[in-house]
């Protein structure tokens, strides 16, 4: 579950027409763009004639201690792209200087540079200015067939829009390792982005050392979880998942962070989403009980208690954030914290009085007031999300805007800094396609577009109130993401998006002219060893049966970029057919198709083997939800190791929609069902579940023509799945309209666990 307020949402987002209303601007490449192609975009490029050979005595010099660290990372990043001549310094020959050139009329984080095929120079007032320029460079250069490497003859005049050029990364839901983390931070750095917000503390788990306070990293760092992941299948034995980073480590990631001109922001998030150090020190709670670390997702109600002791363990643990983190931020969470614990609790009651605060969140913030007062004593800065504004904030404390931009705005008005990341523009756990390769998350959509498209500075703020907005961020929310892969999935190609929106002058910002410059990105990726996203750049298929009995497809592509397709099986080229409109296919066909950008093929294309029986039958991501109030993209809980089904699934109401399921000469309807965990804490959205009542003890399978229409069958659902996880149900029909939206529904409040729909298939009668 994302960590966002659960708000109802719209119908119907999965329906897949609305896949195929994607933007039709397909284009062809200009292979032969005159200016460099820089992402983000520069404030002034000046494309010259000639290139600057990297050969011979040709070479890059940096004579100042900070300008040497800067250019030791623009070798490392560039690995073999920068030859190794180019950095044996000669004593004569061509140079590219790297120069730090203090009162450089550059703005903040600026930087100026020129090549020409005789040498260049690169010159900033300041390192974080060089560091900018040098990525530049990394972007520019390039090796020909030969080997020979080059950079082309340029002019820049660039700097920043916005200080704070962010991505958190979560890594107390699930963990990633430090070499993983590293690569993270090169392929920022790459696009300009400056401050990685690490999420390292929530109900799920803690992760990192405190001195004084072993247990949080004994206990608090561990859960069981939910379902058959948690469980070893020979042994039937519980099977922790856990992680920490050592002091070590933590040291190792900030330096590495440092090379590369990042921040990183710590969080330790208060005083909600406390579970983990709850369950390692009970007296910091409300009810002083043992708990376990959660293994749900959601908004957890375990809240720390506001007792002189625990304000003083806070301490502590901002004390080791002082100690671990040098840059100026300390995060301090503050989201998602509902009250009932403390209101339900006499001493907590007695506090608020004790203390003269205006209720529970009066006493929120006279926390966060506390734990600002320290960490400003220590020459840092605090920030939350926005929930700290409900109350008297410290005017030093920034506030990071989740919940919208009205958090934000209130905040700038306020006097406050702010750094924007709405849930519904910047939450990368949100599907960025239709496609039914997505990986697990939710499934409403932040796509490339959306997140390109987003202006972190709303229009009703004056200009005074406009300077607050410091920046930008982009959160990546870690409970569906299991794994590194899928944390790669989610941040890139989004990412770059989100560097042009921190980095590129509102005025250089162009949707379509970043998607001619994002397909350069794609190579460097995959030489940095990060996987991208494939699904923004395949097509989305829809195939449907026409009156003549052939399949009619229709091809969508996310981005726009041309599709070309094959029906011999063969893998389609740039001189496959182009796609222009939908095509009649005689069945059985099979059909590759492929975006291209100019002769570049942009990921593996799609392969769909059509058959009438393949037209009828559809997987859950084929189908529409019926309400989507709250939808998620989840993991079948097991097997514990290896590739587990994935379900979309509102977790409020389960059903799916067929839209205008051809029922004429159909006799059954065959659905094949797993079952999942509820492994979901709602807090204050619990009462909009609308599970139907059921009739039978484990609900049932009720198929109905629109979801408030006739019922057309109903089925008793087992105890539990078969041995392989499913179960498959055939439900005849009777007097089903020749057409009708079908809806599949499984009734019930059959938690611990629930139903989830994998395919339904439609079985003609036979004659
Ligand atoms: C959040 O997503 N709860 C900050």
């Amino acid at each position: 579950m994302t960590r966002r307020t659960p708000t109802l949402l719209p119908a119907g987002l999965l329906a897949l027409c609305a896949a195929m209303a994607a933007p039709a601007s397909a284009f062809a490449a200009d292979a032969a763009a005159a200016s460099p192609s820089l992402l983000p975009r520069a404030v002034s490029v000046q494309a010259m004639p000639g290139r600057l050979v990297l050969a011979g005595n040709t070479h890059f010099v940096a004579r100042e201690p900070r300008a040497k660290q800067v250019l030791a990372q623009l070798v490392r990043l560039a690995g073999d792209a920068l030859p190794d001549t180019a950095l044996r310094s000669a004593s004569a020959g061509a140079t590219l200087e790297l120069k730090i050139v203090p009162g450089l009329d550059v703005p903040a984080e600026g930087y100026r540079l020129h090549i020409a095929p005789d040498g260049g120079v690169l010159q900033a007032a300041d390192a974080d200015g060089l560091f900018n320029g040098a990525m530049t460079l990394l972007q520019l250069l390039k090796r020909d067939a030969d080997g020979t490497a080059w950079l082309p003859a340029v002019r820049i005049d660039d700097a920043p829009r916005f200080a704070w050029r962010g991505l958190m990364l979560d890594s107390a839901r699930h963990f990633q390792s430090v070499d993983e983390i590293k690569r993270l931070l090169d392929a920022m750095a790459e696009l300009k982005l400056d401050t990685f917000h690490w999420h390292l503390t929530d109900d799920q788990g803690w992760r990192f050392p405190v001195p004084g306070w072993p247990k949080l990293t004994e206990v608090g760092n561990c859960r069981i979880p939910a379902g058959d992941g948690g469980i070893d299948a020979a042994t039937g034995t519980p099977v922790p998942y856990c992680g920490f980073y050592t002091e070590a480590q933590v040291r190792e990631v900030v330096a590495h962070a440092a090379a590369l001109h990042i921040d990183v922001v710590p969080e330790v998030d208060i005083p909600g989403h406390a579970t983990a150090a709850i369950s390692a020190y009970p007296q910091l709670g409300v009810s002083g009980q043992p708990i376990a670390v959660s293994n749900e997702w959601g908004v957890n109600v375990n809240l720390f208690n506001a007792d002189e002791t625990t304000l003083r363990f806070l301490e502590d643990v901002m004390g080791q954030l002082v100690n671990l983190f040098p840059g100026r931020y300390v995060h301090i969470g503050g989201d998602e914290a509902v009250k009932d614990q403390w209101k339900a609790s006499p001493n907590m009651q007695a506090r608020i009085r004790e203390l003269g605060v205006k209720a529970d969140a009066g006493l929120q913030a006279w926390m966060v007031a506390r734990l600002e007062r320290y960490v400003s004593a220590h020459d840092r800065r605090l920030i939350g999300w926005d929930e700290i504004l409900d109350g008297d904030l410290p005017e030093s404390a920034t506030v990071m805007s989740w919940r919208g931009t009205e958090g934000g705005i209130a905040a700038a008005k306020r006097g406050h800094d702010v750094v924007m990341a709405p849930w519904n523009k910047l939450y990368l756990d949100y599907l960025q396609t239709m496609s039914p390769s997505e990986e697990p998350g939710r499934p409403t959509q932040v796509t490339l577009e959306t997140v390109y498209a987003f202006d972190p500075v709303p229009e009703v703020l004056d200009a005074r109130q406009a300077k607050h907005i410091i920046g930008v961020q982009a959160n990546v929310w870690t409970e569906h993401m299991r794994s590194f892969a899928r944390v790669q999935h989610a941040v890139f190609p989004r990412i770059a998006a989100l560097a042009e929106s921190a980095w590129t002058q509102k005025s250089g910002r162009d949707y379509q002219d970043f998607l001619q410059r994002l397909p350069s990105l794609l190579p460097r990726w995959q030489a940095r060893g990060i996987v991208a996203a494939k699904t923004p750049f395949q097509p989305l298929v829809e195939a449907a049966m026409e009156a003549t009995g052939k399949a009619r497809v229709t091809l969508a592509q996310p981005l726009g970029y041309e599709i070309r397709y094959t029906t011999d099986g063969s893998v389609p080229t740039a001189g496959s057919p182009r796609y222009a409109q939908p095509v009649s296919l005689a069945l059985p066909a099979t059909l590759q198709a492929g975006a291209f950008f100019g002769d570049t093929a942009l990921a593996a294309p799609v392969a769909r083997d059509l058959s009438v029986a393949s037209l009828l039958s559809r997987s859950d991501e084929e189908l529409a939800m019926c309400t989507g109030q709250l939808m998620l993209r989840l993991e079948d809980d097991g097997p514990r190791e290896g590739a587990r089904a994935i379900y979309n699934v509102d977790i409020f109401n389960p059903c799916w929609s067929w839209k205008q399921a051809p029922l004429a000469g159909i006799a059954a309807v065959e659905v094949r069902a797993g079952r999942i965990p509820y492994f979901f804490q709602l807090a204050h959205d619990e009462h909009a579940r609308k599970f139907k009542p059921a009739k039978t003890a484990h609900g049932e399978l009720e198929l109905r023509a629109g979801c408030d229409g006739p019922l057309l069958a109903t089925l008793p659902m087992p105890a539990s799945t078969d041995a392989d996880g499913f179960v498959t149900l055939r439900a005849p029909l009777r007097d089903a309209p020749a057409s009708t939206d079908l809806c599949l529904w499984f009734t019930g409040d059959t938690r611990p666990a629930m139903w989830v729909l994998d395919r339904a298939t439609l079985v003609p009668a036979t004659p």
